[in-house]
């Protein structure tokens, strides 16, 4: 026998188990009766044996889909997780097709400021091979452009906004520049779209009482729509599907305007606020943090866009961790994740220990396809 042979019969146990563990998985929660599932479990293992493949029906899509947000131990906002709302896009067979859903996908998530949670799934990969890819982080973010003083923009997009420029597109080169979408359908070359005008909901931030960017204007986009991680259920891979939630105010108020080698705007903000910059000891790295957080909060509840404060957030976790453990199940996480960058010991997730366990269906990593 050849190598490749022996390797495709490991390749199809493996998937094999796979799907038998979810497919029971599946409808033991769904509460499906036991001969249903037996007699699905027989399709899926024909269509196996026929195809090397097979394709999941929409309920078990949307229950995958959610459990996998359930599963996602960096996550702090998973008490929401059955109300993920899934779109089946897994018929787009064009990049104009993967454009649309992604613009349906922004739309309905954005719903006017009061976000909606959401993920569109695309095409599985296929032996081994995607058959779409999205190349953005997020469907939006700020471009960042490398120059000699440094980086305008988000440090965090520099790579990204490279490639955009070299597929031909141009910005405008303010430091909050909406990147187009990248889209790859099967072995094609990248497309670029610009997003529609109009489509991305952005929030000026301001401080309720003092004036902490004078004259810098800061703003933020509504929604983080996280799009080149993969979904993997009962073994198969989806390797474009953007999923979102809503914000939590550290996420933009303590990390990305904040830390180094993002915007790093806590210098500029503790001098506005008149502190003391030129000792650690007047904790005005501290101080900056609480006003430039506060304002995020602000600003988006003035604009009716949905965001959580971390110690909501956190005892939201609380509560789905007494729901996990009501079902039976232990929820695995990952603490140097759940803790929030501001005032961690404040919350219980900070006094609490967590096993770092990956189950399935789950989110997972994918190397960026222009790396
Ligand atoms: N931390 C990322 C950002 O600031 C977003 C990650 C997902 N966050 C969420 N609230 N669902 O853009």
């Amino acid at each position: 026998m050849k190598a490749t042979e022996t390797m495709d019969i490991a390749e199809k146990e493996t998937l094999l188990a796979e799907a038998e563990n979810f497919i029971r998985t599946y409808g033991r929660e769904w509460g499906e009766p036991q001969a249903d599932t037996e007699r699905r479990w027989v399709e899926v293992q024909r269509e196996i044996e026929a195809t090397g493949t097979y394709t999941h029906t929409c309920a078990e899509l949307e229950h995958g889909a959610r459990m996998a947000w359930r599963h996602a131990n960096r996550c702090i906002g998973r008490l929401f997780w059955k109300g993920l709302h899934v779109f089946d896009a897994r018929g787009a067979d064009s990049e104009a097709d993967v454009f649309a859903a992604l613009e349906r996908h922004i739309e309905y998530a954005t719903n006017g400021g009061e976000i909606r949670t959401a993920i569109t799934i695309f095409k599985p990969a296929r032996d081994g091979k995607a058959q779409v890819r999205i190349w953005n982080h997020q469907l939006l973010r700020y471009a960042g452009y490398a120059s000699e003083e440094g980086v305008v923009g988000d440090p965090a997009s520099a790579a990204f906004t490279q490639v955009c420029q070299r597929l031909g597109w141009r910005g405008e080169g303010t430091p909050f520049d909406l990147l187009p979408l990248v889209v790859q359908v099967r072995e094609g070359e990248p497309r670029l779209s610009p997003l529609p005008e109009g489509l991305a909901r952005e929030v000026p931030l301001a401080h309720p009482t003092c004036d902490l960017f004078h004259g810098f204007p800061v703003k933020w986009y509504a929604v983080p729509i996280i799009s080149d991680m993969g979904l993997e259920i009962g073994g198969i891979l989806y390797t474009a599907a953007p999923f979102n939630g809503w914000y939590m105010g550290t996420e933009i108020g303590a990390r990305n305007l904040a830390d180094d080698a993002r915007y790093g705007l806590l210098p500029l903000v503790a001098r506005n606020l008149g502190l003391d910059t030129g000792t650690n000891a007047s904790l005005w790295k501290d101080r900056a943090l609480v006003e430039l957080n506060v304002a995020v909060l602000h600003s988006f509840r003035r604009d009716g866009v949905s965001i959580v404060d971390h110690h909501t957030a956190a005892q939201q976790f609380s509560t789905f961790r007494r729901n996990e453990e009501r079902e039976g199940r232990e929820t695995t996480g990952r603490w140097s994740w759940l803790i929030p960058p501001l005032s961690p010991a404040t919350t219980d997730i900070f006094h609490s220990r967590f096993e770092d366990r990956e189950l399935s269906p789950k989110y997972v990593y994918q190397q960026a396809p222009y790396l």
